[in-house]
């Protein structure tokens, strides 16, 4: 293929602007599915991500398409996540483009997500091309949302196109206008072979694939080729496209996207960020690679039933496979036994994780509150990361003690910035930007400590603004902070797995929301439990979980058998999710009780 023939490139969206929508459009109109092989959302393939409609792991298609020049060209359509959890991995997506397509919902116009992708996208210097979509709906004002794009982000709109790709109104411009708004790629099939693996994945059938964009030379099976960051060399067994289904080809050419397959055990030797040449003629130097990515969020994952403590291990080890920006490290608990410390991107990650433990390992977990990792300076001059507050030194030895902070954006409706500035304000953030973007949508921008954030900021947001907000960040970096452990014991007993760090002009309230959120949470029980929250040595609040009196079977008037089973089954199903702590039952809910208040 003449490189002059190809354009590399990335759909880029707010979340539910039609990006899967428009990406199977693409795939219709230039034939690569068949009717029989149409699926809704072809581009998402594992379960959980249909149900939540969100793309988790990137991909690639293939495509051919036959332009009103008569030309042939090959379209390489690079999908990306559209959470803002994943902006790591939509960076490295666009690291393997050469332009982007900016969708954007006539009838909503920029938001949060919007904002962030074009940034992403502006530090892989790329070609954007946008494009107004669902200018079916009544509600859509393709002119007044133009305009946001031109003001908002400074991105003239003269080539903008405007489509539905519900109907495929426009559709067919927009495949036009890609040849004519993204260049093609510059490389040359002469050159020392310089490929960068933008992803890879473990496949239980195929083994590890990597997908590939081939900045210079050329990749053919059988070749002899070197991972540059690990110095590693493997033969190459197979190389292909995927149109979508995978299919093989001789050799990926200079500017092509594809995948290659070779016998590689581990994630860890095919780095996604390395760059793979020849070993017999490399190239001189590695392509830029990017960041690694970071956990940012911590929680706690015990099984609910220690007995399945290999099994959570052997099931984090398969989900570290497919996604390396997941780590764990055993912890033990006093109160929850041998569990792990598990990272995750954000909030949204944990939860993927999480359920995927549940859903596809079928395990019962006890989770713990999500936290942040602090940095801390101990007086003797040692810098050490916390990322769970049982790890955190004795506070006499604390110099200075740091946490995470993050610039959020906002975008919301003009009736609710009131509640949204009280929210941001609320949760100890500076504010940075207030301003319209049209006539009743405003950018707001919040510096904001990451661990406020981390407990429920995202869903009050949606609350108080009653949907009409969207909401990104990225982290800034660390500020110091004047915080403070805060203990929870159960009946005297500490549990460690309830304790948390705040900051100090927030103790007293959190301890008081904390302990009668907990009063609410644990089930009464055949004695009374005191739940104290402390400061240290000083108890600073208490509630009674007062003791039953009743059983629970008497309201049942001994009189039918069968209610009485169900009513015992339903009692032993709570039971699971619940942790003994002394004799006291503590259930799942409570170690997330911090979620709660409010
Ligand atoms: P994520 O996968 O969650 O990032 O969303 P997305 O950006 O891929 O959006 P998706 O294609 O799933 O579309 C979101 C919703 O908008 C779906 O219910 C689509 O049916 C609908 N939609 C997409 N394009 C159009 C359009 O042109 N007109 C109308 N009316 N609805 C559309």
């Amino acid at each position: 293929v003449d490189p002059k023939f190809i354009r590399n490139f990335s759909i880029i969206a707010h979340i539910d602007h039609g990006k899967s929508t428009l990406a199977d459009r693409f795939l219709e109109f230039t034939g690569s599915v068949s009717d029989r092989e149409k699926k809704a959302q072809m581009l998402d393939d594992m379960e959980l991500e249909r149900e939540r409609g969100i793309t988790i792991k990137a991909r690639s298609v293939t495509m051919n398409y036959k332009a009103k020049d008569g030309n042939l060209y090959q379209f390489n359509l690079i999908d990306t996540p559209g959470h803002v959890d994943f902006s790591y991995e939509v960076s490295r997506s666009l690291a393997a483009c050469d332009g982007a397509i900016l969708v954007v919902d006539a009838a909503q116009g920029v938001e949060a997500q919007t904002l962030a992708n074009v940034y992403l996208a502006l530090e892989n210097d790329l070609q954007m091309l946008p494009v107004l979509n669902k200018i079916d709906l009544p509600s859509a004002q393709p002119d007044v949302i133009l305009e946001q794009i031109e003001n908002v982000i400074g991105l003239e709109t003269d080539n903008a196109c405007l489509i539905s790709a519900k109907t495929g109104e426009g559709v067919n411009e927009v495949l036009e206008a890609v040849i004519e708004a993204f260049p093609p790629p510059s490389g040359k099939n002469e050159n020392p072979l310089q490929a960068l693996i933008f992803d890879a994945w473990f496949d239980s059938y195929r083994g590890l694939i990597i997908l590939v964009r081939v900045f210079e030379g050329r990749l053919a099976r059988k070749d002899r080729v070197k991972f540059m960051a690990t110095h590693s060399e493997y033969e190459i067994d197979e190389v292909g496209i995927f149109e979508p289904k995978m299919a093989k080809t001789e050799a990926l050419e200079a500017g092509q996207v594809g995948y290659v397959i070779a016998t590689i055990k581990t994630l860890d030797e095919a780095r996604v960020g390395d760059t793979i040449t020849h070993a017999k003629k490399p190239c001189a130097e590695p392509l830029p690679g990017f960041k690694e990515s970071k956990p940012m969020v911590f929680s706690g994952l015990y099984p609910s039933d220690a007995a399945d403590y290999a099994n959570l291990r052997d099931a984090l080890d398969k989900l570290q496979i497919n996604d390396t920006s997941f780590v764990f490290e055993p912890e033990t608990s006093i109160a929850l036994g041998f569990g792990f410390r598990c990272g995750f991107l954000g909030l949204l990650h944990m939860e993927i994780i999480q359920e995927r433990l549940e859903r596809e390992f079928d395990l019962d977990l006890v989770t713990t509150a999500p936290g942040v990792e602090y940095r801390v300076t101990t007086k003797s001059g040692d810098v050490v990361m916390v990322d769970s507050p049982s790890k955190l030194p004795d506070p006499g030895h604390i110099e200075i003690f740091e946490e995470p902070y993050i610039l959020g954006t906002i975008l919301t409706n003009s009736e609710y910035v009131g509640a949204v500035i009280k929210l941001c304000e609320e949760r100890r953030g500076i504010q940075k930007k207030l301003e319209y973007v049209s006539e009743d949508r405003l950018l707001i921008e919040y510096e904001l400590p990451l661990n406020e954030v981390v407990l429920d900021f995202y869903d009050r947001l949606k609350s108080v603004s009653r949907g009409y907000s969207s909401f990104d960040y990225h982290i800034e970096g660390y500020w110091n902070s004047n915080l403070i452990k805060l203990d929870i014991l159960v009946n005297g007993d500490l549990v460690d797995a309830l304790s948390l760090i705040v900051h100090r002009d927030k103790a007293q309230n959190r301890a008081n929301l904390l302990t009668s959120k907990m009063k609410e949470l644990i089930p009464r029980q055949m004695f009374d439990i005191a739940i104290q929250a402390a400061m240290g040595a000083r108890i600073v609040a208490r509630t009674t979980v007062k003791a039953l009196r009743k059983n629970v079977l008497a309201k049942c008037y001994g009189g039918d058998i069968s209610r009485k089973r169900k009513l015992l089954e339903k009692q032993k199903a709570g039971k699971k999710r619940m942790k003994a702590v002394g004799q006291v039952q503590i259930p799942q809910d409570a170690f997330l009780a911090m979620l709660k208040i409010d």
